[in-house]
């Protein structure tokens, strides 16, 4: 549906007042009562329920659970991001038609989204379990003025982003474990893939990509991952109203993402400790087939991961404090061991539940 489309017009009206009558709808839109009715036979096949009163008129009486570019689109209060989206009721992978778009010269922010993905893609090669018409998987092309080296900072500052749309969802239950992944009770519920296109000093354009189960009950997670993954029903026993929460993250990205471009990672740092589940924990680094293990420090200003060696403990030398651009994150101890950090009211920091 175009801005120009008569059924969005329509929808747009309907929107607004409670009962309109179709001889308004006619002469307001320029089109005959039977080209209103029809219009009306196209909505409600896209699934919005538009109840016909007699001697009043139309009525929106439901709007399909669909992540439709019509209704994302009066929710966002960003300018940029989402503010030209792209829908697919099923695609490969955002990611895959976001960096198509980009190559092509689609403009910062704009959204690529689906309600399933046949081929979606996680970190490190692996897949991404994307069921139909539950969660968000979502892509957008940002072109921003960093080098190629500072990029992964995209995805920490997303992480950001990601955990302040869903606090609201999920109060006290959301932490980030670096570099980005967002858990929800101590376990994931949403995964960052940052893509780019790039020179070897100048960023062409980088895709990020969201995945965030929302709405996914323990059935429709692969069984290897039930043990490990959650949405944010299955956490709250809340179903989430996946067209708000889209145009809430859009929100939060590019506040995120302009507070990184004009001020720089530093700024980020104390919201993302905020967040972060993984200071002060024993862990384990994997990257490239190294493996390190020590206790998290927390991030530093670049946001590479700040890791006290184990064999460091008895000396604490500065030669044993690594910085890590990359890598897997376990925790030793599991899942279980992670907690959300909640504020207490003087200012300290307690383990949730
Ligand atoms: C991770 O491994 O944690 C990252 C997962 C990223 C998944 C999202 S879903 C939308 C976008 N399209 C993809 O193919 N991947 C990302």
């Amino acid at each position: 549906m175009s801005a120009a489309d008569p059924a969005r017009r329509l929808l747009a009206f309907l929107r607004r007042e409670p009962v309109v009558s179709g001889e308004r709808l006619s002469g307001t839109l320029g089109i005959s009562r039977a080209a209103v009715w029809k219009h009306v036979e196209r909505l409600r096949a896209r699934g919005y329920r538009i109840e016909a009163q007699h001697a009043r008129g139309y009525r929106l009486a439901g709007v399909p659970d669909r992540l439709l570019p019509a209704e994302i689109t009066p929710r966002l209060a960003a300018r940029r991001f989402g503010r030209r989206i792209v829908y697919f009721e099923e695609t490969d992978s955002t990611n895959m038609q976001a960096m198509r778009l980009a190559r092509e010269g689609a403009p910062e922010g704009t959204l690529v989204v689906a309600e399933r993905q046949t081929q979606g893609r996680g970190r490190l090669g692996r897949s991404w379990s994307s069921p139909n018409c539950v969660n968000l998987y979502a892509s957008w092309v940002l072109r921003p003025s960093l080098a190629p080296a500072a990029a992964p900072q995209l995805s920490l500052a997303a992480a950001v982003a990601l955990a302040r749309a869903l606090a609201p969802l999920a109060p006290g239950l959301v932490t980030i474990k670096w570099p980005n992944d967002c858990l929800l009770d101590g376990r994931k519920v949403a995964g960052i893939l940052t893509e780019m296109d790039a020179e070897l000093d100048r960023v062409r354009a980088v895709v990020l990509g969201i995945g965030v189960n929302l709405n996914a009950t323990t059935r429709a997670f692969p069984p290897e991952l039930r043990a490990t993954a959650t949405s944010v029903r299955l956490a709250t026993g809340r179903r989430v109203d996946r067209i708000a929460f889209t145009a809430a993250l859009c929100d939060a990205l590019e506040a995120v993402y302009d507070r990184l471009l004009q001020e720089g990672f530093g700024a980020l740092i104390a919201e993302w400790n905020e967040y972060s589940c993984l200071t002060g924990r024993e862990v384990t680094v994997e990257c490239a087939g190294h493996r390190t293990t020590g206790v998290v420090r927390g991030l530093d200003a670049s946001g590479r991961l700040v890791l006290v060696r184990d064999d460091a403990r008895a000396g604490a030398a500065d030669e044993h404090v690594e910085h890590i651009v990359a890598g897997d994150v376990t925790v030793i101890g599991g899942y279980a061991a992670i907690r959300p950090v909640t504020k207490r009211a003087d200012g300290g920091r307690s383990e949730g539940r």
